[in-house]
């Protein structure tokens, strides 16, 4: 059955990196260029959603009807996997504001723990662009929406790399007006909460903690 809200990324692109990531043998690098290469991929599907205005340009030639940015971008990632899809974001656009939310899950009982969270003053008027890697039970990411809404965000996007079914259903109806632009969607979740077949934990490979 279809979740409303999620896109699912059919970019040959996306799915190729996505397959290197996936790949065991994939060392962290490589792990963390891929992730990387995937946000901008994914963050530029979930951007078309920005607000924009028109513009008069000049160019050397003549002036052109244009389109500028609208609002402020605020880019959130989600502690710790999420800083490896930073790099990738700021190189869509160099002049958003990034802000952090540390989120981990209980190993016991899956719940999201937060530990941490920096923004910048408003986010009322931004677009909120939240990126984590791993959308599993959905709990850090639904946590992550809860703080950005109780700080003013309105306007916002979600951007995963794997999603599980269970966990975008679960995003979807605890905040079914944010958007989820997913590389893929896996349909089991194991007894440990763990995506499969997944890519194994994000942040251990990113970071060669394993
Ligand atoms: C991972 C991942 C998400 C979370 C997803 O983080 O980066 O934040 O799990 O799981 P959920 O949808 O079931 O909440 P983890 O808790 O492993 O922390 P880490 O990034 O610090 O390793
Ligand atoms: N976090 C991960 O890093 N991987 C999963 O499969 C689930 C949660």
């Amino acid at each position: 059955m279809t979740i409303p809200n999620l896109t699912v990324c059919k970019h040959p692109l996306v799915l190729d990196k996505i397959a290197r990531l996936r790949d065991r043998k994939t060392v962290s690098a490589d792990f963390r260029r891929l992730a990387g290469e995937i946000a901008i991929m994914l963050g530029c599907e979930a951007l078309s959603g920005v607000k924009t205005k028109p513009e008069l340009v000049r160019t050397p030639i003549d002036t052109c009807e244009s389109v500028r940015l609208a609002q402020e971008l605020t880019f959130v990632t989600i502690l710790r996997a999420g800083l490896g899809m930073t790099d990738g974001l700021m190189k869509l656009e160099p002049n958003a504001r990034l802000a952090h939310i540390g989120i981990y899950r209980n190993e016991d009982t899956l719940e999201p723990v937060r530990y941490y969270a920096r923004f910048p003053q408003t986010l009322a008027d931004n677009f909120v662009l939240l990126a984590d890697p791993m959308l599993a039970t959905g709990g850090s990411a639904v946590e992550a929406v809860n703080i950005l809404k109780s700080r003013d965000a309105k306007h916002m996007a979600f951007i995963c790399i794997i999603a599980s079914r269970a966990g975008a259903k679960r995003f979807h109806q605890a905040h079914p007006d944010v958007p989820v632009y997913a590389g893929a969607v896996d349909e089991t979740l194991n007894e440990n909460g763990y995506i499969v077949p997944g890519l194994g934990d994000a942040g251990d490979r990113m970071f060669g903690t394993v």
